[in-house]
């Protein structure tokens, strides 16, 4: 029986206008957390929402909130994005000019934490911290926008880090971000995914149910 795989539909492919309908809706459809996509406009070339609407969410959302900032010095908004339901902060490495001092501000203040890298950051850059991360995010698009194309050369990346994790036992989950969807989801998890962010491929179908039981390959 394939493993099944743990899903993490994007906010940012939901309709802005009724976004807690929409979080609510697709929280009974067998998710497992729902992902927050935090944007600046400095670290990446968007903007999309903060923490107010983050916790504006707190009584839609059955999952835990997976928050991934893409954003400069994430140091400054980690404590704004803690909340009772906020089970990771996921950082990007190319943001941090301290990360062990990042991951111990996340852990201090009760989170899991995850470290992110973007598709032309070398995996080795994290092995360093990995004993102290709780997930390593692969994003498989270049951080900005959601609706783009997986990027193939995401999935060496995924296994060098489900390798590592055999090899050495490290707790770390692994996720991948980007262009993933019904179609290539098996593709994903062959590489060693455990977690997988969906944003358009949940958001922007007919049959939301659906398209959640085959990624998550129920
Ligand atoms: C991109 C975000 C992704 C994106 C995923 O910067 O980190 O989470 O929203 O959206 P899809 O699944 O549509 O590529
Ligand atoms: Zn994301």
């Amino acid at each position: 029986m394939a493993e099944i795989t743990r899903i993490s539909p994007s906010i940012l492919a939901a309709d802005f206008a009724r976004l807690g309908e929409d979080v609510a809706d697709v929280c009974k459809r067998g998710i497992d957390y729902l992902h927050i996509d935090v944007m600046d406009g400095a670290f990446v070339p968007n903007i999309s929402f903060g923490s107010a609407v983050m916790k504006s969410l707190l009584g839609y959302s059955t999952v835990p909130f997976d928050v991934h900032l893409m954003i400069e010095d994430p140091d400054r908004y980690i404590d704004d994005f803690v909340t009772e339901n906020t089970e990771f902060i996921t950082v990007h490495y190319e943001a941090c000019s301290d990360l062990r001092h990042t991951l111990k501000h996340i852990h201090d203040a009760g989170v899991k934490a995850g470290v992110s890298i973007k598709p032309g950051t070398s995996p080795g850059v994290l092995e360093p911290y990995l004993k102290d991360i709780d997930l390593v995010l692969v994003m498989s698009v270049e951080p900005g926008f959601g609706g783009q194309k997986f990027m193939d050369n995401s999935l060496p990346k995924i296994s060098y880090y489900a390798d590592l994790k055999k090899e050495y036992g490290f707790n770390y989950l692994i996720e991948v971000d980007g262009g993933v969807g019904a179609k290539n989801a098996h593709i994903v998890k062959k590489a060693g995914v455990e977690v997988i962010v969906a944003g358009s491929a949940v958001f922007k179908v007919e049959d939301r149910s659906a398209a959640i039981a085959a990624i998550k390959g129920l």
